[in-house]
């Protein structure tokens, strides 16, 4: 049974998910499509603003789709699908661009950091600003109103995109009369900020990422590591202060997190042992996803059969409303 209300994100397939992108977003994503009809793409369209190279997008949407569903997406309830290949968002795009004030985007977080950046540089406000990222919330707005979505799953630095969805359809309902349900963006519970290899967040940018579906000696080679500090074996270490203790509780239960932190608390355990058995509760519970996943990449026709189905399923309602907006706006 799923609930009435429609749950959409889009994912950029702009690297391989680490620890900290599905900790910190994709498992939430997991988790609701066990109760909600739940559409779920891969923002190609919106990588392409920053990614000029067809494969490398093309390989990172194969990487997140199977880790989605490696991870137990499930499928009865969720379409995933790429954005591209619904035909209808370029349209809807298109439309949505004539009720947008340009001010709205001049006002996006985005748009404003790079200006900044180029401002404080000394060189032309608009380098390397190309329209693919200006308009983006207008294409995010599309993604968004084109599917009906009542819950948009975001991380905090997509929240006013989603504002703006609203915005744009509260804009587009005022002239034509109601049309678009407005849409409430949800930031997901505030998991902390995962650490990575070198103590700060867990992050691409940082090149400090633990990826989490990575073959298993990969996985032991990024955890031995893990940066810490010189306490000898015997000495008493902070638990709460150890990148390997605040990873090993998101992994393991209450019995096992209470466990470790006594022995971290008790002294007698090196690092190294330390990593061990954090290297040991992340592989038993990843193997079987891992091995689905590596069978997913080595057949990616199975991926594309599923966003496949999952792009008919967005398409029959994509068709819908967009049929709507433009008979409302053209006749
Ligand atoms: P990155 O910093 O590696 O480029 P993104 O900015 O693409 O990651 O993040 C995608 C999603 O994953 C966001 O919703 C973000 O909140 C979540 N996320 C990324 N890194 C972490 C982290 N270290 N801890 C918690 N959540 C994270
Ligand atoms: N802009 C989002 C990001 O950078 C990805 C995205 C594209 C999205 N379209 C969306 C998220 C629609 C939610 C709804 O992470």
């Amino acid at each position: 049974m799923t609930d009435e209300k429609i749950v959409l994100t889009g994912i950029k397939p702009t690297g391989i998910p680490h620890i900290g992108n599905y900790l910190g977003a994709l498992k939430s994503l997991i988790d609701m499509s066990q109760k909600y009809k739940t559409f779920i793409f891969i923002a190609d369209l919106h990588a392409l603003n920053s990614i000029h190279d067809a494969r490398e997008i093309k390989q990172h949407t194969y990487e997140i789709a199977a880790l989605m569903i490696a991870m137990g997406l499930n499928l009865d309830n969720t379409a995933l699908f790429r954005q591209s290949d619904i035909n209808e968002i370029y349209q809807l795009t298109e439309f949505l661009m004539n009720v947008t004030p340009k001010g709205l985007m001049n006002r996006a977080h985005s748009y404003k950091a790079m200006v900044e950046k180029n401002t404080e540089s000394g060189v032309d406000i608009d380098s390397g600003i190309n329209m693919g990222l200006y308009t983006y919330p207008i294409l995010m707005a599309a993604d968004i109103l084109l599917y009906n979505s009542d819950i948009v799953p975001v991380g905090k630095d997509q929240k006013q995109h989603v504002e703006f969805a609203r915005d744009i359809a509260g804009y587009f309902n005022n002239i034509y009369g109601e049309t678009f349900k407005l849409p409430e963006p949800v930031i997901g519970e505030d998991c902390g900020l995962i650490p990575g290899l070198d103590g700060r967040k867990m992050s691409k940018s940082y090149d400090n990422t633990i990826p989490l579906l990575c073959p298993r000696n990969e996985l032991k080679k990024k955890i031995m590591r893990i940066i810490t500090d010189s306490k000898a074996p015997e000495e008493s270490k902070n638990p709460d202060e150890s990148t390997i203790f605040l990873i090993y509780k998101l992994f393991a239960n209450t019995n096992e997190t209470a466990a470790l932190r006594k022995r971290f608390l008790d002294g007698g355990m090196g690092y190294g042992e330390a990593k061990t058995i954090l290297f040991e509760k992340i592989d038993s519970v990843l193997s079987e996803p891992r091995e689905r996943y590596e069978h997913l990449m080595a057949t990616p026709s199975e991926i594309d059969t599923i966003l496949n189905q999952g792009a008919q399923r967005a398409h029959i309602v994509a068709s819908k409303v967009l049929s709507k907006v433009k008979k409302k706006m053209l006749g």
